[in-house]
């Protein structure tokens, strides 16, 4: 578990940066209030970002996505890990190649953005908080609103549509990414995390199944997940 008050927080945000750029830094709290952040985004540690194992979601039959289209995706973000990992440590000996240039952006969203979506689907009961329903009526007006908003951006992109809290102003919004990098401005920190790769769905769904897709998908986001993530990150905008 990894744990940091506000001050570390924001002292090694300064260093490394918002937006995406997501790392241990976001052990943050406020208040004192102390949260489990393995759970809620990727972690770095010891030199490297480390992979999770998701492999109980290939064992989940209620997921709505078959065990093949999960097992695939995974090797994908596994390459994510290890290509930021090689980026960084190339870029932080001054070894700049074509590599390290594109795999420090590209691979570091590719990583932390499947980090986010794996870890916010899931199966279980789960309710959104009183306070991410307060940022959803905000900025949408209502949570269908959101959520129309949501699976309109995914149906125009390959990539994802993501909700993230902007710190500049404090209100959430849904951005659409056309690849992992595209389209995904600083200081936006991803509560909610939806790949809408042909890979994510096509397998199991048909290329012409991507609305079917956004159906399943929209059954088993983690609100409570999410809520959380809105809890860490709301106090630094
Ligand atoms: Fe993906």
């Amino acid at each position: 578990m990894v744990e940091m008050n506000r001050r570390n927080f924001l002292n090694a945000a300064a260093f490394t940066g918002l937006g995406l750029g997501l790392s241990n830094v976001l052990g943050a709290c406020s208040k004192g209030a102390k949260f489990n952040i393995n759970e809620l985004y990727p972690i770095y540690k010891d030199g490297q970002y480390q992979e999770k194992n998701f492999e109980y979601l290939t064992k989940n039959d209620k997921l709505g996505l078959s065990p093949e289209i999960i097992k695939n995706h995974l090797g994908l973000y596994s390459n994510y890990v290890k290509n930021v990992n090689q980026a960084e440590a190339e870029m932080a000996v001054g070894n700049v190649t074509e590599f390290g240039m594109k795999h420090l952006a590209f691979s570091l969203n590719g990583m932390a953005l499947h980090d986010i979506y794996f870890t916010n689907m899931s199966t279980e009961e789960s309710k959104r908080s009183s306070s991410l329903n307060r940022a959803i009526d905000k900025t949408f007006g209502s949570f269908d609103a959101y959520m129309k908003n949501l699976t309109e951006l995914a149906m125009k992109v390959e990539g994802w549509s993501v909700t993230g809290l902007n710190l500049l102003n404090g209100k959430i919004f849904n951005y659409a990414l056309q690849d992992h990098s595209a389209n995904f401005p600083n200081f936006i920190v991803p509560i909610l995390a939806l790949d809408v790769y042909e890979h994510a769905y096509v397998a199991d769904f048909k290329k012409e199944g991507k609305a079917k897709y956004l159906e399943a998908f929209t059954k088993i986001v983690d609100w409570d997940i999410v809520s959380r993530r809105l809890d860490l990150v709301k106090n630094l905008a």
